[in-house]
């Protein structure tokens, strides 16, 4: 089940006390590293972003809002290690624009972190087939295309590794979010499919889950019921999430649910659908 996969690495062995068999395997570092990172421009990017500048990371960042990356470059000191990239990650020549940028001022990617994402939140039934095509173009095939293009590079990289950032519901469709849910799900199957494709290059696919996070999303659905509300009970801060973030690509931790919240939801839709279901249609409707 997934959620026993969380903190598996096919280099640890069962049976020794640290969990890594004879050898442990150490954690990556990330400083000196070349990273391209969407969606930096607020919530969980942005610190991500602050984090890796601050462990020694150069990064190529985006996100559509010029002025937000102009004030996250100012918040690193004008540190000539980030560069903003601005754009609309559905456009092709600005995904090969974060691309080239990496190889030409850093020469090459260790790291790409497909971070960037929109939601909604309604009925499917009543919704425009635009918003089903928006999101999914947004978190799951911009990202996709965009790590395409990165593969060759990564191939090339130090210590590479792609990350994910997916979310719980990749892992249980809940009722008013069919499209994003659509959108995580698809991009857990890919993620898996592409960890086992590149296992022989050395390239580590990531993938990290976290549940509600205290940031722009809501405040940026593309489309919301009045009756919405979004859920802050439990829900963390994006900081402390960009942290389990970081956490997780240095620990090599191959896939990564980030709250007990996310932990106890898998879980339960696993064990009991049904009594899952009931739970969701009372208190998620
Ligand atoms: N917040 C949550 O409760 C939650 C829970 C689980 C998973 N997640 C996932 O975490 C990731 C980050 O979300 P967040 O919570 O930090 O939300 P956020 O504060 O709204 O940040 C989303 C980022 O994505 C960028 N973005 C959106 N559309 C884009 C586009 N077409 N081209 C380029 N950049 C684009 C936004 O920048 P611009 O607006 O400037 O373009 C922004 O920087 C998303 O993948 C989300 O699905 C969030």
């Amino acid at each position: 089940m997934a959620i026993f996969l969380e903190n598996f690495h096919p280099a640890k062995k069962h049976g020794s006390k640290s969990g890594y068999g004879e050898h442990v395997v150490a954690s990556r570092n990330l400083c000196g590293k070349r990273v391209v990172l969407t969606g930096a421009s607020s919530g969980i990017g942005w610190y991500l972003a602050t984090q890796l500048i601050g462990m020694g990371a150069s990064v190529v960042v985006d996100g559509r809002r010029e002025e937000r990356l102009q004030q996250l470059r100012l918040s690193v000191g004008n540190s000539k290690k980030l560069i903003a990239v601005p754009g609309d990650l559905c456009e092709g020549h600005h995904r090969a624009d974060l691309i080239n940028t990496a190889v030409k001022q850093f020469g090459g990617i260790d790291l790409l972190i497909n971070n960037a994402g929109i939601g909604a939140i309604g009925s499917f039934e009543q919704a425009s087939p635009e918003r089903l095509r928006q999101i999914l173009e947004v978190d799951f095939f911009a990202a996709a295309e965009l790590t395409r293009l990165a593969i060759p590079q990564l191939k090339k990289g130090n210590e590479p590794v792609l990350c994910n950032v997916n979310s719980v519901l990749g892992y249980r469709g809940v009722p008013g979010k069919s499209e994003y849910c659509a959108a995580k799900f698809a991009m857990r199957g890919w993620t898996e499919s592409l960890r086992l494709e590149l296992r022989s290059s050395g390239v580590d696919v990531v993938a990290v889950s976290p549940s509600t996070t205290r940031s722009e999303f809501f405040s940026s659905l593309i489309q919301t019921d009045s009756s919405a509300q979004s859920a802050s009970l439990g829900s963390q801060s994006a900081e402390k999430v960009a942290k389990s973030i970081i956490k997780a690509i240095r620990r090599r931790h191959l896939d990564s649910i980030l709250s007990p919240g996310g932990k106890a939801l898998v879980w339960l839709s696993q064990m009991l659908p049904r009594v899952t279901d009931s739970l969701l249609l009372r208190y998620a409707t």
